[in-house]
Parts: structure tokens; C-alpha cells; sequence
């Protein structure tokens, strides 16, 4: 194809290719009092974390396109340590871990981009980030003014640095990067380290400030930052903060739209309503700079994700979905929030800002300048009740909880409990596991699978020997979340259980983070921490048998530690094993002689990979074991049709680890969370969240469905590698395409609608529109059908719309009208679309489903 060109296209086509390259010119960044500046002049930044190893590099460009959709300037990454520097001066940077080409999609797309080093992070990333070897480099304490940390900090953020420089991504390069953050919320943690945690402030600003970047260092939630960084807010508000010196602008690192999920929890949610407010609220009050952490979160895969217990989901309820699909209503709530702060912008950083009280909770801001801009925010802070409040001699109704948004002083263009925009139902949608159509598989009908049976115990020559109980963590080194700790025991023939029918029972009391009991090769049941709690007391009754029993207690982690003071002490493992009920009382087996194996043996050969595949002999049989512990399944199976993201459909199976051609799909854990939680029907988005405040999911498993990225597959000859540890039917096991089966939208007729394309601060009145609902199915899908339409009062929320008492008969027919076999359509509540003159007393609403296929 390249020599067929021809020279001219050719020619034209290295230029294009050169000045793709090429980097743009150096820029200056600094700051004062109000805002960055940038190239003189001051910015108004909406930010949007996203984490390059939590998706993988297919999905970058559209996630980051999406993001740029939805009306963020600037993206936002840490760096993950631990998945870089995978043992001393031993790096990696492909694959999910390219930095530098995630860095350069961010530039292509013409954004700025925020490079959090740390490179401590927390991020429910597995030990905060930082590698788990340094931990056991001799001396080293964490996160403190200690020799080896410092050393080892030093030399990775310095190579991060050159990287970026080598490359031309910092801002006084011409690249991305505006902003880079050293440390993670230290302020919180460093008393708890003495004097030795001041010290180490300092030393790692002026760490940062020395490797000459050229762009401003921030350290958030640090309260005695020196005068060369700046310190930033972390909260899921940040109206009220003020950084500590007056000449520094006020910047929001992590506003969480959403919360993380721990396995055997429920699902939290934080209503867009809620996360539009405390946005608004944020730059109502002089704020310059606003991240969402998370915009996507996206998964942890493999053994990536901290704990104990973070699920391999880190959704986070983000505005982009873990799948990488548009989150509605979120995602579109707050692009419209963000296209009316913009409208903001020259007044908001030129102007002289006057605050007014308009009520007990209710007040206005507004920013005007010498030109005559004027830009106001208002807003009624009371948890139940909504006001009308008086401004500048109009009046304005402001629903409780929420904000206003003036950009001429004069119209209200977005409120922040008023969602206007579409919401989508998303459904996982089954579909069974394909037997590969290569040659493979070809003359067999349905699908096979492969079986390896683990041995409960040693399964080879032991790693240790010890009369003790040894710590987990400092045993496998994280190399594996499983470890082996075995023991026997002697049963004399005369003991009464072995007559009747009664059983011993096993106490077992462990720092974390669950276990599997076997005795005799046979599982007898399994304990496990709960919450972020790791420590649990476990007791099960168990049947020995006369003579020697073995003892095999399968201890894991689910994931180490990621914030703290001192986290990296914090161990695992049992500390106590005792047998209850035998003649002579109570056994203590703590001090007997344990051998000890790390991880298991199908991990050893890597029996997951391509190269490892065969260092087994697997069981082939069109009917797999069920219910089997330490069982390994392997299938060969087709890409789900279509192009839909896709997940893993594990409800029936018990607790392991999966793969698809070699790559790290992670933990799976159908764990379920407590019916007896407190979980929410409908949200109230009023009044101050908290991350328990709108949960879902009580009594079912906390995830279900475990992300596969598209790109993992091939057409055909997928390798699936299950590792179940307690037993599970794999035969039920579903890769799931995800879909967007409808779109609703939901409005009232005095819904603020202008025409923001041509919007201008100065004559936002002249632009005003009717109230119109905007409906858009996922590209290469139609609108097929309108599942409900009603111009009236009609009930309910998306998917169970219903008529009210005032309905216009003409609802569905008008939306068919315009929209059906569409990909997007736009309604106006017009009177030549819908009866006007129905329900005069009443402001009435508009509310349409659609199907999209
Ligand atoms: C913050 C931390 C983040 C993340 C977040 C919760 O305190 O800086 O890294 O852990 O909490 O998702």
C-alpha cells in the first residue's frame, strides 16, 4: 500500500506526518492568586481522571475523545510505580503501562494533561503503588524521611521525568503536561511520623522542584506545603477550602463523582445532581481547576487492585462507564455543566467577585468587569426545601440543594438539579460461551473443556519449614495471593467423635485476608475478613479421621493494603490454628511444624499463557467437574459477536482468578453483600453525600461481570483459563456483551434550553429556545421503537414511565415522527409538536423512551 502511492500524496503525506510529530511550541505555566496562567493568559480547567493501566491502550483514544465530548480541557493520571519498576532498575513501560503513548493521545486530542508521580497513590492500587520489594530492601520505612525510601523514591520520579522530557510532554516543552504532583495526601499521614514526616515534606518538594520541569509541582491535602508547590483539595466538596498561602490559586485534585466497591458490599452511587452541585459550588466560590476522580475508572485487572477486598471493578460510578460507554445521565449533566461555567469564564477570572446573601442558606456570587461582563452564580444550600430568591431585582426559583448558573447575570442557562439530558439503560446482555470455529475444535460439537486438578497442599518440594505460624505477605512477597500452610495431626482411634457423630471443630484466627480449609485433601469451609476489615476468627467443624490427618489452610490475599500510615507493617495470614473438642480439650496446632508452599502449582507453570499452556496434562471432557475446588478450567472459545464491550458472566462460580489468551482478566468474586445493608430505591441527591448515602445491590453479589477487553480478543481460538478455588459451574459461565437497549429524557416546559453554540456571555437572553429533549442511540444503532412517550404529568423514572392525568393522546405518534429509524433525534415542546393548552394550571413535563438496536 505505501509503495503503490503516488510521489505527490506521498510527499504531502510525510509533511502531515512531520507536523503530527513535531511538537509544538513551549508554553509557560504559572499561577497566581485566581488561576493557572497559561501563556499569559488566566484558565478556567475542567479535569478528568483517567488511569492508563485501568483500561487498555485500544480504548485510550475514544476514552480520552470522550472525555474531550464531554467538555474536559485537561486529563489526569498517577503513576503506578509498582506496575513500572517490577523489581529494582527492572522496568516496564508497554502494554497497559505505554505512559508515554498515553501521554501523546492526550496531546493529539489537543489537551492538557496532569501527571500525578506520587509515586506513593493509594488509588486502591495494590500497596498504594509503591513496589513491594522495597519494602523488604533492608531499613526501608515508607513515606518518611528514611534513607532507602527517599533513594528509591528519588531515582524513580527522576525517571519519569527524563522520560517526559525526552519526549517533549511537558508544557515548557510544548507537550501536555501543565501540572505534576509529587506525594498523595501526606498532610493526613504525617504527624503520625514525627518529625521525620516534616522533614520528609520537605525533602520531597524540594525533590520535585529540582528536576526542573518548568511546569508548577502540586501536593494535595498537605497542610504545611513549603511556598514552592501548591496544595490542592481532595473531597467530594471543596467550596469552603483555601490553600495556605494567598498567592495561590484554588485547585481541586480529586472530586469524587462516585465511590470505589469492596467485595461482599453494596454498590454505592452519587446522584449527578449532587456532583453537578458541588462542581458549580466549587467555582461559584473562587475555584479555578476541578478534577473528577474518577471520569473513567475503569478495572483493576489482574492482582493490580488494593485491599484487602477492592473489587476488580473500579467503575466508580465515574461519568464514563468501566466499559468505557458514556454514563447517562452523568456523563451529559455535566457536559452541559461545563459548557455553562465556560459561558462564565472571562468574567468569572477577570472579575471582581461580590458575594451577596439572599437567604439563610440561599446566595449569589457574581463576578463583573470593567467591560461590562457579568457572570453570577446562585444557590439555595437548605436540604429539603426550595426557595424563590430575589436577584438584582428578578426573581428566580432555585430547587433545594442546588445551583444556578448565570452567565449574563441575567438568564438561568443550567441548573444543577434540572436533568435535562438523556438517560440510558444499559443491560448485560448473555450470550453463551462459542466453541472456537478453528481447526481446533472443529469436528467436535459444543464446547470442551480442559481440567487440571491442584493438590490441597504441597504440590512440590516446600519453600519453608517452621515451628510457627509465618506472615503471609512477608512469605509470597505479593509474587501470588495464595499460600499453602500445612501441618498433620495425629487422631487417636479411642476419641469419642470418631463414634458418634459429632465433629471437632477448627478455630482459626487470621490477619487477613481469606481461607480455604482442607483436611484430607477434602474442603471443609472457608473464612474471610470483611469490609476493608482483613483480621477474621473462623471456626467450621471438620471430620478427621483415626490416624494421621492432613492439615491444609489455602491463605490469600485479595489485595495488599494502599494507604495509611505505616501500611506497608500491615500483614496476613493465620496467627492461631486450634482443634476444639477432643478428649483431652482443646489442640493447639499454632506451634506445630508447618511446611509451607507459595502459590499454586498451575501459577508456577503459568499454565494461563501460551508458553505455559501445555506444562500440564489437562482432562478434555464436554462435561466439566462442578462444584470442585482448586480446579483449573481451559476453553477454547469464539469472540462474542459484535463489536459491544464485553464481561465475563462469573455469578456461578466461587472465588479465583481468570484469563483470556494470557492476559490478566483478575479477580473474581461473586461475593455477596448483606441484604441487611442500607440500600436505596430512588436517591435523594439532597443534602450532603457520603459514600454509603445511595447504595444499591444489597444482597447480591457486588460484582457480577468481570471486563474483557475487546481488544484481548481474536476472531476465533481464544484461550479462557479459569482458576477456581472453592468450586463453581463453569458450564454457566457467559461472556456478556454490553448494550444500551434504550435512551429515555425527562423535561419540563420551562426547562432553561438556549442555543450554546452561539451562545456569547454578553447576549445570552437573545438565544433562548423552547424546552427540547435531545435522544441519541450508540453509534451504528437506530431508534426502533418508542417504548413511551406522554406530554403531561406522567410518573415514574426511566423504564417504568407511566401516563399521569394529563396526557396528550398524541405523544407517541409526534416522537415516532421524528425519531424512529434515527440515530438521534430532537423534540421541541412546541405547540405545532404537542397540545399546549392541555392542563393549563399545570407546568407540564415531557417523557420519552425509545429503544435503540
Ligand atoms: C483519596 C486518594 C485517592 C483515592 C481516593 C478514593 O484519598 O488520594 O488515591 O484513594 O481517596 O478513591
Amino acid at each position: 500500500m505505501f509503495t503503490s502511492m503516488a510521489p505527490l500524496p506521498l510527499l504531502l503525506f510525510f509533511l502531515l506526518s512531520l507536523l503530527a510529530s513535531s511538537s509544538s511550541a513551549a508554553y509557560n505555566v504559572s499561577y497566581d492568586t485566581r488561576s493557572l496562567i497559561i501563556d499569559g493568559q488566566r484558565k478556567l480547567l475542567i479535569s478528568a481522571a483517567i488511569h492508563y493501566p485501568r483500561s487498555v491502550p485500544a480504548m485510550w483514544p475514544g476514552l480520552v475523545q470522550l472525555a474531550k465530548e464531554g467538555g474536559v480541557d485537561v486529563i489526569e493520571t498517577y503513576v503506578f510505580w509498582n506496575g513500572h519498576e517490577l523489581s529494582p532498575n527492572n522496568y516496564y513501560f508497554g502494554g497497559r503501562y505505554d505512559l508515554v503513548k498515553f501521554c501523546k493521545i492526550v496531546q493529539q486530542a489537543g489537551m492538557y494533561l496532569i501527571l500525578r508521580i506520587g509515586p506513593f497513590v493509594a488509588a486502591e492500587w495494590n500497596f498504594g503503588g509503591v513496589p513491594v520489594w522495597l519494602h523488604y530492601v533492608p531499613g526501608t520505612v515508607f513515606r518518611t524521611d528514611n534513607e532507602p525510601f527517599k533513594y528509591y523514591m528519588k531515582k524513580f520520579t527522576t525517571l519519569i521525568v527524563s522520560m517526559m522530557k525526552k519526549e517533549k510532554l511537558f508544557a515548557s516543552q510544548g507537550g501536555p503536561i501543565i501540572l505534576a504532583q509529587v506525594e498523595n495526601e501526606y498532610g493526613f499521614y504525617e504527624s503520625a511520623y514525627g518529625e521525620g514526616g516534616k522533614r520528609y515534606t520537605m525533602w520531597a518538594a524540594n525533590m520535585a522542584v529540582s528536576q526542573n520541569t518548568g511546569v508548577p509541582w502540586i501536593m494535595c491535602q498537605q497542610f504545611d506545603p513549603p511556598d514552592t508547590v501548591i496544595d490542592t483539595c481532595n473531597s467530594f466538596y471543596c467550596d469552603h477550602f483555601k490553600p495556605i498561602s494567598p498567592n495561590k490559586p484554588k485547585l481541586w485534585t480529586e472530586n469524587w463523582p462516585g465511590w470505589f466497591k469492596t467485595f461482599g458490599a453494596s454498590d454505592p452511587h452519587r446522584p449527578p445532581e449532587d456532583v453537578a452541585f458541588s462542581v458549580a459550588r466549587f467555582f461559584h466560590k473562587g475555584g479555578s481547576l476541578q478534577n473528577y476522580y474518577m471520569y473513567h475508572g475503569g478495572t483493576n485487572f489482574g492482582r493490580t487492585s488494593g485491599g484487602p477486598f477492592i473489587t476488580t471493578s473500579y467503575d466508580y460510578d465515574a461519568p464514563i462507564d468501566e466499559y468505557g460507554l458514556a454514563r447517562c445521565p452523568k456523563w451529559g449533566h455535566l457536559k452541559e455543566l461545563h459548557r455553562s461555567i465556560k459561558l462564565c469564564e472571562h468574567a468569572l477570572l477577570n472579575g471582581k467577585p461580590i458575594s451577596l446573601s439572599l437567604g439563610p442558606s440561599q446566595e449569589a456570587d457574581f463576578y463583573e468587569d470593567s467591560s461590562g461582563a457579568c457572570a453570577a452564580f446562585i444557590s439555595n444550600m437548605d436540604e429539603k426545601n426550595d426557595k424563590m430568591v430575589v436577584f438584582r431585582n428578578t426573581s428566580y426559583f432555585l430547587p433545594a440543594w442546588s445551583v444556578s448558573i448565570l452567565p449574563d447575570c441575567k438568564n438561568v442557562v443550567f441548573n444543577t438539579a434540572k436533568v435535562g439530558s438523556q438517560t440510558s439503560v444499559v443491560e448485560m446482555v448473555p450470550t453463551d460461551l462459542q466453541p472456537s470455529t478453528t481447526a481446533l475444535n472443529k469436528d467436535l460439537n459444543g464446547l470442551q473443556w480442559n481440567v487440571f486438578k491442584e493438590k490441597a497442599g504441597i504440590w512440590a518440594a516446600a519453600d519453608l519449614t517452621k515451628n510457627s505460624l509465618v506472615d503471609h505477605i512477608n512469605t509470597t512477597k505479593d509474587t501470588t495471593d495464595y499460600l499453602w500452610y500445612t501441618t498433620s495431626f495425629l487422631v487417636d482411634g479411642t476419641e469419642e467423635f470418631l463414634k458418634n457423630s459429632t465433629s471437632p471443630m477448627l478455630v482459626v484466627e487470621s490477619k487477613g485476608h481469606a481461607m480455604h480449609v482442607f483436611i484430607n485433601q477434602k474442603l471443609q469451609g472457608s473464612g474471610s475478613g470483611n469490609g476493608t476489615v482483613s483480621p477474621f476468627k473462623f471456626r467450621c467443624p471438620i471430620s478427621l479421621k483415626a490416624g494421621k490427618n492432613e492439615i491444609a489452610l489455602l491463605s490469600m490475599t485479595v489485595g495488599l493494603q494502599n494507604a495509611g500510615a505505616f501500611y506497608e507493617w500491615v500483614g496476613a495470614g493465620p496467627t492461631s490454628v486450634r482443634i476444639l473438642g477432643m478428649r483431652n480439650g482443646t489442640v493447639d496446632l499454632s506451634t506445630s511444624r508447618w511446611t509451607y508452599k507459595i502459590g499454586l502449582q498451575g501459577e508456577h507453570l503459568k499454565i494461563y499463557d501460551t508458553n505455559g499452556l501445555n506444562s500440564v496434562s489437562w482432562v478434555s471432557t464436554a462435561e466439566p467437574p462442578k462444584h470442585q475446588p482448586l480446579t483449573w478450567y481451559k476453553a477454547v472459545v469464539d469472540s462474542p459477536p459484535g463489536k459491544d464491550p464485553v464481561g465475563l458472566d462469573m455469578i456461578h462460580m466461587g472465588k479465583g482468578l481468570a484469563w483470556l489468551n494470557g492476559n490478566e482478566i483478575g479477580r473474581y468474586w461473586p461475593r455477596k453483600a448483606s441484604k441487611h445493608e442500607k440500600c436505596v430505591q430512588k436517591c435523594d441527591y439532597r443534602g450532603k453525600f457520603m459514600p454509603n448515602k445511595c447504595n444499591t445491590g444489597c444482597g447480591e453479589p457486588t460484582q457480577r461481570w468481570y471486563h474483557v477487553p475487546r481488544s484481548w480478543f481474536k476472531p476465533s481460538g481464544n484461550t479462557l483459563v479459569i482458576f477456581e478455588e472453592k468450586g463453581g459451574d463453569p458450564t454457566k459461565i457467559l461472556l456478556s456483551t454490553r448494550k444500551v437497549s434504550s435512551v429515555c429524557a425527562h423535561i419540563s416546559e420551562d426547562h432553561p434550553s438556549f442555543d450554546f453554540e452561539h451562545l456569547q456571555e454578553s447576549a445570552v437572553g437573545d438565544y433562548r429556545k423552547k424546552a427540547s429533549i435531545s435522544l441519541k442511540c450508540p453509534a451504528g444503532t437506530r431508534i426502533s421503537g418508542v417504548k413511551f412517550a406522554s406530554f403531561g404529568d406522567p410518573a415514574g423514572t426511566c423504564g417504568s414511565y407511566a401516563v399521569g392525568e394529563c396526557h396528550d393522546p398524541n405523544s407517541v405518534s409526534m416522537v415516532e415522527k421524528v425519531c424512529l429509524n434515527q440515530n438521534d433525534c430532537k423534540l421541541e415542546i412546541t405547540k405545532e409538536n404537542f397540545n399546549m393548552k392541555l392542563c393549563p394550571s399545570l407546568v407540564k413535563r415531557l417523557a420519552v423512551e425509545v429503544a435503540c438496536s
